[in-house]
C-alpha cells in the first residue's frame, strides 16, 4: 500500500505530529508514505517529498509543517481533478490522507465523490470544524493567546488603560472565548454575538466606577457590530484585504483598532489595541496538540487499512472515531452559547 499525504490551508501547530504518526503507523503495516508538497498544489503538480522513519525523526515538537502548505484549490485550476487522478495513478498512490480545515477537506470530499480514495484529518487553530469536539492546533493557539492576555494585564494595570486584544477566528469565536475565559477578560466579543459599542463602553464604565482602573477586551477578528449600531461598519466584517483567495475568503483583521477607538471616544479612558495575528499559529505545539495529532494520524492509517474512504477522523469525548467527510467539511462549528454565558458572568 502506498499512501499520499498532504497538509493544506493555514499551518497549525501539531501538523508534524500527524505526519510523523502516519509515517510510523504506516511502516508498522509495511506501507510506504509519499508526501505531497504545499497542499493540493503538490498533488496537482506531482511535487513529492520522500517520507521515511528518518525524515520524520525529531519533528514532533516542531511548529508548521515539514511538507509545506498552500491554499491552492484544485477545482479552480484547469483540469484539476483529472490532473490529481493522473498523478496519483502515475505515482502508484493507492490512497490519500488529507490534513486540513474546511477548504482542504471540502476538496477531499469532492474528490472522494469522483472516485478518489481519500480520508481526512481535521486541522485548524479556529476549532470550527463540525463533527469533531476539538481540532489539534486550537489548544496551542489558546495557550499563546492566554499568555498574551496575562502579559497585557500587567501593562494595562500599570498605565490605567483599556486594552483590546484581537485574536484569530474567522467565522467562530472559539479562540476568543477560551482565551478570554482563561485570561479573565472583562468583555469577550465573538462573531456569533454581534455587539453594540455603546453597551461595551457602559460595561467598562461600570467596572471603572467600582474602583478598577483598567480593562481587558478580547475580540475575535471576525467579531462584528450589530446592524444599526455603528455608522458604515454595520454588521460587516473588518477586512485587511478585500481580495479573495482560491476558496473565496477575504483577509480579516483590524476590528481591534476600531473597538479601541470607539471605547476611548465613549469612555475617555486611554485605550490600546494589540493584534496577535500569526503568532497564534507559529511555534511548538502544546503536549495536548501533540497527543491529539498523533492519535489522529495513527487512526487515519487504520481508516485507510479498513478502507473507510470518504471518512474523517474525529474526537468524540476521549475517543477517536470516524465521521462522514462531506458532512464534517460542509458545516461550521460555531461557539457553544451556553459556554459564552459562563464567560458573561465575569464581564465588567
Ligand atoms: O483558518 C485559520 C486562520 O488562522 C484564521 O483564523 C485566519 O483568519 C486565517 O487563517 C488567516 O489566514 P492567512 O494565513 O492566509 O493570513
Amino acid at each position: 500500500m502506498k499512501i499520499g499525504l498532504l497538509t493544506g490551508g493555514g499551518d497549525c501547530p501539531g501538523l508534524n505530529a500527524v505526519i510523523r504518526a502516519v509515517v510510523r503507523k504506516g511502516i508498522s503495516y509495511g506501507y510506504e508514505t509519499i508526501g505531497f508538497r504545499d497542499g493540493w498544489r503538490g498533488v496537482l503538480d506531482s511535487c513529492t517529498q520522500q517520507l521515511d522513519i528518518n525524515s520524520v525523526s525529531g519533528i514532533l515538537p516542531r511548529g508548521g509543517t515539514i511538507l509545506g502548505t498552500s491554499r491552492t484549490n484544485p477545482y479552480k485550476e484547469q483540469n484539476g481533478e483529472a490532473r490529481i487522478k493522473e498523478n496519483m495513478g502515475r505515482l502508484g498512490i493507492d490512497a490519500l490522507i488529507a490534513i486540513g480545515g474546511e477548504d482542504t477537506l471540502g476538496v477531499a470530499s469532492k474528490l472522494y465523490k469522483s472516485g478518489v480514495k481519500v480520508v481526512g484529518v481535521p486541522k485548524t487553530i479556529d476549532n470550527d470544524i463540525s463533527a469533531t469536539d476539538f481540532t489539534f492546533g486550537f489548544d496551542t493557539a489558546v495557550n499563546i493567546a492566554t499568555e498574551a492576555i496575562d502579559r497585557i494585564h500587567t501593562t494595562a494595570e500599570s498605565h490605567n488603560r483599556v486594552m483590546v486584544v484581537e485574536v484569530m477566528g474567522r467565522h467562530a469565536g472559539w479562540i476568543a472565548l477560551y482565551s478570554g475565559l482563561a485570561g479573565g477578560a472583562d468583555i469577550i466579543l465573538i462573531p456569533e454575538k454581534p455587539f453594540d459599542l455603546d453597551e461595551v463602553a457602559e460595561v467598562i464604565k461600570k467596572r471603572h466606577n467600582r474602583g478598577k482602573n483598567f480593562s481587558i477586551v478580547v475580540a475575535s477578528e471576525g467579531a462584528r457590530f450589530i446592524p444599526g449600531s455603528e455608522k458604515d461598519k454595520d454588521g460587516k466584517l473588518i477586512l485587511q484585504d478585500a481580495k479573495l483567495d482560491a476558496f473565496g475568503h477575504v483577509r480579516l483583521g483590524g476590528i481591534g483598532n476600531l473597538i479601541a477607538d470607539g471605547i476611548e471616544k465613549r469612555t475617555g479612558f486611554e485605550t490600546r489595541a494589540t493584534i496577535l495575528g500569526h503568532i497564534q499559529r507559529g511555534g511548538s505545539p502544546t503536549a495536548g496538540d501533540r497527543v491529539l495529532g498523533t492519535r489522529f494520524g495513527v487512526y487515519a492509517v487504520d481508516m485507510v487499512k479498513d478502507r473507510k474512504f470518504g471518512r474523517m477522523a474525529a474526537l468524540h469525548g476521549n475517543s477517536i472515531e470516524d465521521v462522514d467527510l462531506g458532512e464534517a467539511a460542509g458545516k461550521l462549528k460555531t461557539v457553544d452559547l451556553e459556554l459564552f454565558k459562563v464567560a458573561e458572568v465575569f464581564f465588567g
